[in-house]
């Protein structure tokens, strides 16, 4: 039913488990089923630097998993993001029709892991104006972030990419 590169991931797959402080995770049920994929990136300068994932679900999601992490390790994040699900499934030299389905989860989690990072990174986002850095303050937690700057960070957000002291040169709170 399966082929060889289909069973080698299944059998061997790569990049199992978790990682300990992930940049991103994403998690998908596939809803013809209800298996679960959760996959968990980290983040470098861009890149999917490292990626783990674990699967509760059949042979050719546990292989279209391991193979998805294959295919964008070391990517940058517009590439990972380009990745699709028949993208996986053609890297495993195809999967029985019946079996198709299953190929619906990798992509969707990673691709979940990324959207996860870009809006814990605050739109890693905004390239820093007064109003741009909201949806930076809002993802870092602050109370009211579309105060300049927000009582929660003080502007921290924009000093921490190098803008500088917020305006009126509030000491951020401690901790
Ligand atoms: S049968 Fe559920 S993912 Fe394959």
């Amino acid at each position: 039913m399966y082929n060889e590169k289909v069973l080698d991931h299944f059998n061997n797959p790569r990049n199992v488990g978790e990682l300990e402080n992930p940049d991103g995770v994403g998690e998908v049920g596939n809803p013809v089923c209800g298996d679960i994929m959760r996959m968990e990136i980290a983040v470098e300068d861009g890149r999917i630097k490292d990626i783990r994932f674990r699967t509760f679900g059949c042979g050719a999601a546990i292989a279209t998993s391991s193979m998805v992490t294959e295919l964008v390790k070391g990517k940058t994040l517009e590439e990972a993001l380009a990745v699709t699900n028949r993208m996986v499934a053609e890297a495993l030299g195809g999967l029985p029709p019946v079996k198709m389905h299953c190929s619906n989860l990798a992509a969707d989690a990673l691709h979940k892991a990324i959207d996860d990072y870009l809006s814990r990174a605050g739109a890693a986002a905004a390239d820093l104006g007064a109003g741009e850095r909201a949806p930076a303050a809002a993802a870092a937690g602050c109370p009211d972030p579309s105060a300049d700057p927000c009582p929660g960070c003080c502007g921290k957000i924009g000093r921490e990419r190098g803008d500088g002291p917020p305006p009126g040169g509030e000491t951020p709170p401690a901790g």
